[in-house]
């Protein structure tokens, strides 16, 4: 649905983008996570048509973004980080501007508006001001709008950002809900914790290079790579303890062993096979095993490691 190759933006003699690639597919809910200033913004806005790029390349639905302009504007809905102001709009007003930019009439928009303004829990809201809604009600207002011409992708640019949790919450189920309807969603967040959930793909960025991108389950298998089994031994002599710490320093894939009273710890570069065949050879060694296994991966504890502490994200 939509795919970036080798894209790169400059803005004077800074590189904002540095020849990133990224792949999203239909249906997809992508995650776009980085620390503030890693480029997210800058991408979005470059698939979005709004900003120029530098080089490279994008194509969304197999058209490319960058020569078909207005085909690809009509498959995208964007809500941009930052909402403007606007005095003395009514809520319908404001759907029916958006809704006359894509050429539809006021009739139109007023009954697709009152499908999309249900889809956000807005439903009633129509004759309220803008300005006087709430942060997370305008957020959802955007999104709304960013539907009224029914596109496939949706470009959402740190949608909870400033939202307050049961505000975050209700933008997550909306988001699972557009999902559902078979849109395909480019969301991004300086705050991977809140995207880990509900993205079924992810790319993290800083400072304008790709640094991961992929299936979630796939960086996940990566990412336990690095996680550490824990061998727990039944109570016995050191002497047995140090024949198991011997046997699994030998193994070519152990890369570090250490131990304490109860247990030994192995950074171990293998999958799950080889891990198996790490416990058949204790076993087989008459090693009294009590308990083997691998601590579990997370994603943010995998964002912390790959991104350097000067970018980390601010919370
Ligand atoms: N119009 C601009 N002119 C110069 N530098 C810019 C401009 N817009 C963004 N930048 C810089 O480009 C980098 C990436 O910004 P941005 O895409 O907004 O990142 P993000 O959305 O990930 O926070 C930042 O260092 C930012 O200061
Ligand atoms: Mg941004």
């Amino acid at each position: 649905m939509l795919v970036i190759r080798d894209l790169t933006k400059k803005y004077g003699s800074f590189v904002a983008v540095n020849h990133i690639n990224m792949h999203v597919r239909k249906g997809e809910i992508f995650g776009f996570v980085g620390p503030n200033g890693a480029g997210k913004t800058t991408t979005m806005r470059i698939c979005c048509g709004l900003l120029k790029a530098t080089a490279g390349k994008v194509y969304i639905d197999g058209t490319d973004a960058f020569r078909a302009r207005q085909a690809v504007k009509s498959k995208i809905g964007y809500v941009p980080d930052f909402f403007g102001v606007y005095d003395n709009l009514k809520v319908i007003e404001y759907m029916q501007f958006f809704g006359s930019m894509y050429g539809m009439s006021p009739q139109q928009v007023a009954e697709l508006s009152q499908g999309l303004l249900k889809l956000v829990n807005l439903a009633g809201w129509e004759e309220a001001l803008v300005d006087r809604l709430s942060r997370g009600m305008k957020q959802r207002l955007c999104m709304a709008r960013a539907l009224i011409h029914n596109p496939q992708l949706l470009i959402l640019d740190e949608p909870n950002s400033g939202l307050d949790p049961r505000a975050r919450f209700e933008m997550k189920e909306i988001i699972k809900n557009l999902s559902s309807m078979g849109k395909t969603i480019v969301i991004s967040s300086h705050i991977l914790p809140e995207l880990a959930e509900m993205c079924t793909s992810i790319g993290i960025m800083e400072r304008g290079r790709m640094i991961v991108s992929g299936k979630v389950d796939d960086i996940m298998k990566q990412s336990q790579f690095t996680q550490p089994i824990r061998i727990k031994m039944t109570a016995g002599s050191s002497e047995v303890k140090e024949q198991a710490v011997r046997l699994i320093r030998e193994n070519p894939l152990s890369e570090k062993v250490t131990f304490t009273e109860e247990e030994i710890f192995v950074i171990f570069r293998g999958g799950d096979n080889e891990a198996a065949y790490l416990l058949r050879q204790l076993v087989q060694n008459d090693l009294p095993v009590a308990g083997f296994y691998r601590e579990k991966g997370d994603l943010e504890s995998l964002f912390m490691k790959i991104i350097t502490p000067s970018g980390r994200p601010r919370q």
